[in-house]
């Protein structure tokens, strides 16, 4: 590799601040993107304590079978930047944390899915690692998850995040999930504000 020997003293200062100013700007996106094992860990620790989505409560209902019941949960992070509301924020911080437990109709956890905010790393949209898994960590799907990502773009003015208690009409649940039981609790409570 003829290396030059002799390097003038302005060339080598050169490198040194290029050296500087790049290596942080490297790391910094992939050393904070945690893999689908570490998201769990995170996710997990959520799971066995973390609080409330600020707006929600436990045993919410969601639009389908698979998660007739849901319970969302937030790391400090993200209930602090939505102590006000969801419907308030339009950007969340870095390392916010979002997960979703998906119980069905006899409160057995079926899934559970996750939205982690790292700056930079899927800036077209809003930078959420978005993830799937059973309960026991085994993963369905993390990453730049398109389906997940189609929908909760209808959420845009809240930074893809979805206001507790928002009830998607169900053309828009069937069209993302097809083929997949809607709950009764959730046509009932569509019915009961006048849309289906
Ligand atoms: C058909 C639209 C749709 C799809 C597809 C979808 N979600 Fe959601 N998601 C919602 C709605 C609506 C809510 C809010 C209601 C609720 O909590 O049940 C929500 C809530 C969440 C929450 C709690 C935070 C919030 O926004 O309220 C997380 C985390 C989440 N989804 C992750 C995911 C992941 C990961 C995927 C893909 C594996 C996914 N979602 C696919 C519609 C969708």
């Amino acid at each position: 590799m003829g290396a030059p020997m002799s390097i003038s003293p302005k060339k080598k200062q050169v490198g040194v601040v290029c050296a500087v100013l790049l290596i942080p700007l490297a790391a910094s996106s992939a050393d904070k993107v945690p893999g689908p094992a570490a998201l769990f860990k995170q996710v997990r620790a959520l799971e066995q304590g973390g609080a409330l989505l600020p707006g929600s409560h436990l045993w919410m209902h969601g639009s389908r079978m698979v998660d007739y019941y849901t319970i969302d949960r937030a790391n400090a992070i993200a209930v602090q930047a939505a102590t006000h509301g969801v419907a308030r924020v339009t950007r969340f911080p870095a390392g916010s944390l979002y997960i979703k437990e998906n119980y069905d109709i006899h409160k057995v956890l079926k899934t559970v899915t996750a939205m982690l905010k790292v700056p930079g790393y899927d800036a077209a949209d809003r930078d959420w690692v978005m993830a799937a898994y059973k309960p026991d960590g085994h993963l369905i799907a993390y990453g730049r998850v398109q389906s997940c990502i189609s929908c909760h773009a209808l959420a845009a003015s809240t930074d893809f995040t979805f206001a507790p208690g928002t009830r998607l009409p169900i053309t828009t649940v069937r069209q993302f999930f097809p083929g997949q039981p809607i709950s009764p609790a959730y046509r009932a409570a569509l019915a009961a504000h006048g849309s289906s």
